[in-house]
């Protein structure tokens, strides 16, 4: 038995050792925001954060995670949208949508360390997240305005 801390509640759950982070959110506590990807921290589907810090979940065993504070996708924005979820909406962002919640956990772990990022610092981030539909385009923008209305809304 392990206790995790996700989205500021503590869960319980019963697993193995060696089970991968991602396998304890989306089959025993059903939180399905994050996704299942290539399972060889290639991809970026199964970002979340612990203690703030993007990791792949695919490649974290859960009981790394025990003491430190989880985020999904499903607490991002701590009840509300997150700025970043609302950009990715107003700029269109996802088509089949599959790979987003990564895309935006690793987006959210830049914001929280850098609000006026480059272009530059922004491709360099997200590099390790792909998108099959190549929306790259489209969440570069979503980051560069969910920035600005974090600094607006900052007064920075
Ligand atoms: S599913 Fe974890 S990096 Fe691809
Ligand atoms: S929106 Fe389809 S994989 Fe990224």
């Amino acid at each position: 038995m392990i206790t995790l801390t996700i989205n500021g509640q503590s869960r319980q759950v019963d697993t193995a050792d060696d089970t991968p982070l991602l396998w304890v959110i989306r089959e025993q506590l059903q939180m399905t925001g994050t996704k299942f990807g290539c399972g060889a921290g290639l991809c970026g589907a199964c970002t979340v954060h612990l203690d703030g810090v993007a990791v792949r979940s695919c490649q974290t065993a859960a009981k790394d995670a025990a003491g430190k504070k989880i985020t999904t996708i499903e607490g991002l924005g701590g009840g509300k949208p997150h700025a970043l979820q609302v950009a990715w909406e107003v700029e269109q962002v996802p088509q089949c949508g599959y790979c987003q919640s990564g895309q935006i956990m690793q987006a959210a772990s830049l914001l929280a360390k850098n609000p006026d990022p480059t272009k530059q610092e922004i491709v360099a981030h997200m590099d390790g997240n792909l998108c099959r539909c190549m929306t790259y385009g489209r969440i570069q923008r979503a980051i560069v305005r969910a920035a600005a209305d974090m600094r607006s809304k900052s007064g920075a």
